[in-house]
């Protein structure tokens, strides 16, 4: 077993990843500067978990303090969370997502090549492909950057791809999540996104408590079979296991590796709405609304080099992700009758 570093720790994946890593027997050390995280997020998971972790309170960009943290509690690798991740928020202030996003990330490299931390598991998007030809997408679909997000993502998979190419990284895991949703089945911990969620996930779930009056479908025009949006919903208990996963394979094998993780089934929007509503029993009023700029139609993952490489396949479906991501809106409103 080992010791692991999770920059963005207290975030809303790497919080799953670490429940999943503490079950597997790895020591994990939380380090987050809290500015997308809810401060008690460790105390939840010393609760859920048993475990009392480390957390380092630190921005990545600061080498001092990363350093000082790898050389105070050496750690066989890191696992990269740590990053700003709005679309929207990433084109109005292109910058700022540099900055964070691909300075960050050259800081925390520059600190793990000072400790001599030489693996990384990083948390890339499938926002790379951008518009794809065509679904099932496989790892060597071409990459097409569509907004300032998705191009700090494609920076920071080669800055990783380039270190472990020459040697500087014995082992790296880039892996392009599709569209995680849902929620620990304890409800003690979740997502939170903090004022109006962009995500279509966590809105939905706000309209079933009554936050909100209905969810707006944008789009029923497009080429897919109902003529709203597919995509690749993942349950975060299914992502986290696959980052185990993936750490354990960096821990066993120098190599450097770019990976798909979705299910490989396509969901529309309108058949997530099905599905929460049977899974929860909750009625979800819907406004039919324009596209939103920049969507595409459908896309969703060919997952077999995670199954080939780690032995991983999701195995939640979309009715476990829609009482999941209920469980944990409904625990945070206060709404008992789940
Ligand atoms: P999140 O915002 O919940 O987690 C990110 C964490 O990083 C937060 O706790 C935040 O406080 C912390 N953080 C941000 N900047 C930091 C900095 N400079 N120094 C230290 N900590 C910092 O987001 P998430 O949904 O858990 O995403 C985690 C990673 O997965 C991100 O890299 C994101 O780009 C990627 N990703 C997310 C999705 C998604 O839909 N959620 C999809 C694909 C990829
Ligand atoms: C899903 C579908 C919408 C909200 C985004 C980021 C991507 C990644 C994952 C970080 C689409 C529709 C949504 C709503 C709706 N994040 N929708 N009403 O856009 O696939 O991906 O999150 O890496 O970078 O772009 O996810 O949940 O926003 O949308 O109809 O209120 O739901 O049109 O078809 P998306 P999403």
């Amino acid at each position: 077993m080992a010791r692991v570093l999770l920059t963005g720790g207290a975030g809303y994946i790497a919080s799953h990843t670490a429940v999943v890593l503490l079950e597997r027997g790895h020591e994990v050390i939380l380090l987050d500067d809290f500015s997308n995280a809810e401060r008690d997020v460790p105390a939840r998971l010393e609760r859920l978990t048993g475990h009392n972790l480390p957390v380092i309170e630190a921005d990545i960009r600061d080498s001092e303090a990363v350093s000082a943290a790898l050389a105070a509690q050496p750690v066989a690798a890191v696992i990269h969370f740590a990053a700003l991740k709005a679309v929207g928020e990433s084109e109005a202030d292109p910058l700022r997502y540099y900055d964070m996003n691909i300075i960050g990330t050259i800081r925390l490299l520059e600190a793990m090549q000072a400790g001599g931390v030489a693996r990384i598991v990083f948390s890339s998007s499938a926002t790379v492909y951008g518009q794809p030809d065509s679904s099932p997408i496989p790892e060597h679909a071409p990459t097409r950057v569509q907004n300032i997000y998705g191009r700090t993502k494609l920076v920071m998979e080669d800055l990783i791809s380039d270190l472990a190419r020459t040697g500087k990284l014995r082992a790296a895991a880039n892996l392009r999540y599709f569209n995680p949703v849902g929620a620990h089945p304890s409800a003690m911990i979740g997502e939170t996104p903090r004022g109006v969620p962009n995500n279509l996930m966590p809105y939905l779930t706000q309209v079933a408590t009554g936050r909100r009056p209905c969810l707006n479908v944008f789009g029923t025009d497009y080429a897919t079979p109902d003529g709203t949006g597919v995509r690749d919903y993942i349950h975060v208990m299914d992502l986290a296991e696959a980052h185990a996963l993936a750490l354990e394979h960096i821990l066993a094998h120098d190599v450097a590796l770019t990976v798909n993780l979705g299910t490989g089934i396509g969901i529309s929007v309108l058949e997530m709405v099905q599905a929460f509503e049977r899974a929860t029993g909750r009625a979800i009023p819907l406004n039919i609304s324009p596209r939103r700029p920049g969507d595409v139609a459908s896309y969703y993952a060919n997952p077999a080099m995670a199954e080939r490489i780690f032995g991983w396949k999701a195995r939640l479906n979309i009715e476990d992700m829609c009482r999941d991501a209920w469980r944990w809106e409904a625990a945070k409103a206060g709404i008992n009758d789940v």
